[in-house]
């Protein structure tokens, strides 16, 4: 029967589909290591216990009402206070608010933003913007990254397709690649956008930047970083910034997410969130709101969270490069950020012991489940077609005991195609 548009044309993703399906084969008794989600195994990775502890007093103290559209205000203060003091911001309650996670505010963002047929730019891989851009009825225009810049946009990539574009869509640190933009490349990608809008007339509508740092606070090793409005203040106007509890501190499943950014647009993403509903829950609120004020707590958790994180990315990007040494044709990008491993399995074109040729990417990608019992998540998943081969790993959900088993049987796998 007969839906709408947008009903025919949205689709379930298809990450956690396949993560689905691991999950059941691995039910029926199947060895298989999902390296595929950007999520976290509780077991291995929970939430800070101070916040545990703040949630069940918040539910204790019946904070159980409706939060209100803009948030509660020891939240948003809360918000302020971790970005003032660790991004070098100057920002007070009135310039958060807050949602049910990272993805409402985007949504929000996009309504705000987009008509139907204007154009959004984004870099590829990407995460989920072209849902986002679908369902605003948006002209998408994706600009494809390369593996030598580790996968980030640059201003000159950027520059011949902004000139009628309202929406640039940036991520830093990047899902899926756990790469993030350098500090220089960010403020050029900043200057381009306000001297693109100071060549645009009053009466059009601006270009805006949507910069998604969910991923900010998990940095490895030199890599450090820089918040768009403390290298390029300029761009406070047109710029919607996101965030929240999702990947910093394991919170997936809190959905406590907020934005920051130009004064006008949040206020109509407020209406927007509001109507939609997806306030963050009041006791969650409550316990953020404590807990970011804890600044002791905070950073030890972070300082924990990380080690174990770039223990688990190390280790990988080691397992590769040993490969890689023997000749193996396989290859990595030293960790940087988030909870992703950029690889590459080349083996594309190749056939396998039983005679079947991996064509695509997906028979690439079904070969390392069934033979390497590994699950990982082709770039072209997350729209970059010109780099085949290259895929994430995501150690969410990883054991440090997992990694050389995992490497080992990678290996076999790859012995056991037929040779190029
Ligand atoms: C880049 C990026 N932004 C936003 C989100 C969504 O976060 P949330 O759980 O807060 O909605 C994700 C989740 O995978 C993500 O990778």
């Amino acid at each position: 029967m007969k839906l709408s548009r947008l009903a025919d044309q949205i689709q379930t993703s298809p990450i956690l589909t396949f993560a689905a399906e691991i999950n059941a084969r691995k039910a029926a008794g199947e060895t298989l290591y999902n390296l595929t989600v950007g999520d976290f195994d509780p077991a291995i990775f929970p939430v800070p216990d101070a916040l545990t502890e703040a949630t069940i007093a918040a539910y204790r103290e019946h904070q159980t009402n409706y939060p209100g559209a803009l948030g509660l205000a020891e939240i948003r203060s809360g918000v302020a206070h971790l970005l003032n003091r660790t991004c070098g911001l100057d920002y007070g309650a009135k310039d958060v608010i807050i949602a049910s996670g990272s993805r409402p505010v985007i949504y929000a963002a996009y309504r705000a933003i987009v008509d139907p047929g204007d154009k959004v730019v984004f870099p590829v891989p990407s995460w989920n913007n072209e849902h986002y851009a679908a369902m605003n009825g948006a002209r998408i225009h994706t600009v494809e990254t390369d593996p030598g810049d580790h996968f980030m946009p640059t201003a000159e990539m950027l520059a011949p397709v902004l000139e009628d574009a309202v929406l640039l869509a940036l991520c830093s640190p990047l899902n899926p690649t756990g790469t993030m933009l350098t500090r220089e490349r960010l403020e050029e990608i900043c200057e381009l956008v306000v001297d693109v809008n100071s060549r645009r007339s009053d009466h059009l509508k601006p270009l805006y930047v949507l910069f998604d740092q969910v991923y900010w606070m998990l940095t490895f090793g030199d890599a450090e970083f820089a918040h768009p409005l403390a290298i390029c203040p300029e761009i406070r106007d047109y710029a919607v910034f996101v965030d929240g509890m999702s990947k910093a501190f394991a919170g997936t499943g809190i959905r406590v997410g907020w934005s920051t950014g130009a004064a006008h647009l949040l206020d109509k993403m407020v209406s927007v969130i509001a109507h939609v509903g997806a306030w963050a829950p009041r006791p969650d609120q409550a316990a953020v709101g404590k807990f970011l004020f804890m600044d002791e707590e905070v950073d030890a958790y972070l300082e924990k969270f990380r080690g174990a994180l770039e223990a688990r990315l190390d280790a990988f990007h080691e397992g590769f490069m040993g490969l890689r040494e023997r000749g193996y044709p396989v290859d990595a990008i030293a960790p940087e950020a988030a909870i992703y491993l950029s690889v590459k399995i080349d083996i594309r074109g190749r056939t396998t012991a039983d005679s079947k040729a991996l064509a695509s990417e997906d028979d690439v990608q079904r070969y390392l489940m069934d033979a390497a019992r590994i699950g990982v998540l082709p770039f072209s998943w997350f729209g970059a077609h010109s780099h085949g081969n290259w895929f994430r790993i995501s150690v969410g959900t990883c054991e440090l005991e997992d990694i050389d088993p995992v490497i080992a049987g990678l290996a076999a796998a790859l012995d056991n195609l037929a040779p190029a």
